[in-house]
């Protein structure tokens, strides 16, 4: 017979979970007695075995039941322990901020993208290595044009097929390809081009922006670029002015200036006599539309592309171009930005 009254007393003794187990396997495994009792029932008649197999049952359940309880107490027991032992000394100095910064181009990627994005662009993206017609082609450059001189672009095969694209303008043509009008995007990304010197890096950002819907005008255009560039100087008036002048890919096309000074020789920009060229823009020409399978006559709009180094050194002060790329810890430790402060309109861009 089991002692039901024995054996729950003993699993309510238990110290901790090992003994519990031990305890589980001599009262419910093989060897049990219970289980002995069990392998008993065969030789009882019918009635017999019916009767003393219920019982057996209940007396299985009521130990199974003590064991799982007294396991729950157990677990309980070991949480509180753990608890009273790490509690959190809350008059402790806070933890060293991290260590890494975020480097000036990327700052002012998302700063600008914070500005567009409140207006209603969203951010596209396109490969660095593009094919020839993509980054020419497509965008109506003719085949003599000079930026295709091997002395510009990087090409990566012998027939001229692959480059590494040489502006942001080719993610036009694959977003407008992907997609149904209107589109309303800007591309911040990496570009190339064979060139070095203090303001010239072989490999350097840009950002393209493009507008298509119905009845887009270059008013819009210049609403856009003056609420841009306030933003993003952080300034509230600013002097801006539209120069003529060519692109392939547009038409007609201008070429953007800010009025700035110098003040013990940094430049601030805003007012000013001096005039300085920041992007590239005009309405999308329609041979770019066609080869986008947009219908010019349904839709048209405008773009522009700008130097994201140039912004980056302009409003943070930084002379050479080549020290972005330099991977200086010094220099990114002065230059760089907390990446916690993560730049929004609302609560400011920068520093
Ligand atoms: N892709 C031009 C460049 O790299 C910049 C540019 C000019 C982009 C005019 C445009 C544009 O989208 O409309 O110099």
């Amino acid at each position: 017979m089991v002692d039901l009254r024995e054996l729950i007393q003993r699993v309510s003794q238990a110290k901790d979970k090992l003994e519990l187990q031990n305890l589980k396997s001599q009262f419910l495994g093989k060897n049990s007695q219970i289980n002995k009792e069990f392998k008993k029932l065969g030789s009882l008649n019918e009635n017999d075995r019916k009767i003393r197999a219920s019982s057996l049952n209940n007396e299985k359940q009521k130990i199974t039941e003590a064991i799982d309880n007294k396991f729950q107490e157990l677990e309980n027991s070991e949480i509180n322990q753990k608890l009273q032992k790490n509690k959190v000394d809350v008059t402790l100095p806070a933890r060293e901020r991290p260590n890494g910064k975020i480097h000036p181009v990327s700052q002012v990627i998302d700063e600008i993208s914070s500005i567009f994005s409140e207006i209603g662009f969203s951010v596209a993206e396109g490969p660095d290595v593009e094919s020839e017609y993509n980054n020419f082609t497509a965008l109506n450059t003719p085949e003599d044009h000079p930026a295709r001189d091997m002395h510009d672009t990087f090409y990566l095969d012998k027939n001229k097929k692959i480059l590494l694209r040489t502006h942001t303008s080719p993610v036009q043509i694959r977003t407008m390809l992907s997609g149904k009008a209107p589109f309303k995007i800007i591309v911040p990304g990496r570009t190339y081009r064979c060139d070095s010197d203090q303001t010239h890096a072989p490999m350097f950002h840009q950002l393209e922006g493009l507008h298509i819907d119905k009845d887009i005008t270059m008013g819009h255009l210049k609403g856009c670029l003056d609420y841009f560039v306030k933003e993003f100087f952080e300034v509230k008036k600013i002097r801006m002015r539209f120069r003529p002048s060519h692109f392939p890919f547009t038409e007609p096309s201008a070429e953007v200036d800010i009025g700035y000074r110098l003040e013990n020789g940094r430049i601030i920009v805003g007012e000013g006599d001096k005039w300085l060229e920041i992007l590239g823009c005009g309405m999308v020409h329609p041979n770019v539309l066609k080869n986008a399978k947009v219908d010019p006559k349904k839709f048209q709009g405008y773009a522009f592309g700008m130097g994201i180094d140039r912004l980056a050194m302009l409003k943070y002060g930084i002379n050479d171009l080549r020290s972005f790329f330099e991977a200086d810890f010094r220099w990114l430790n002065y230059f760089g930005f907390d990446p916690l402060d993560v730049p929004t309109n609302y609560r400011g861009l920068s520093r």
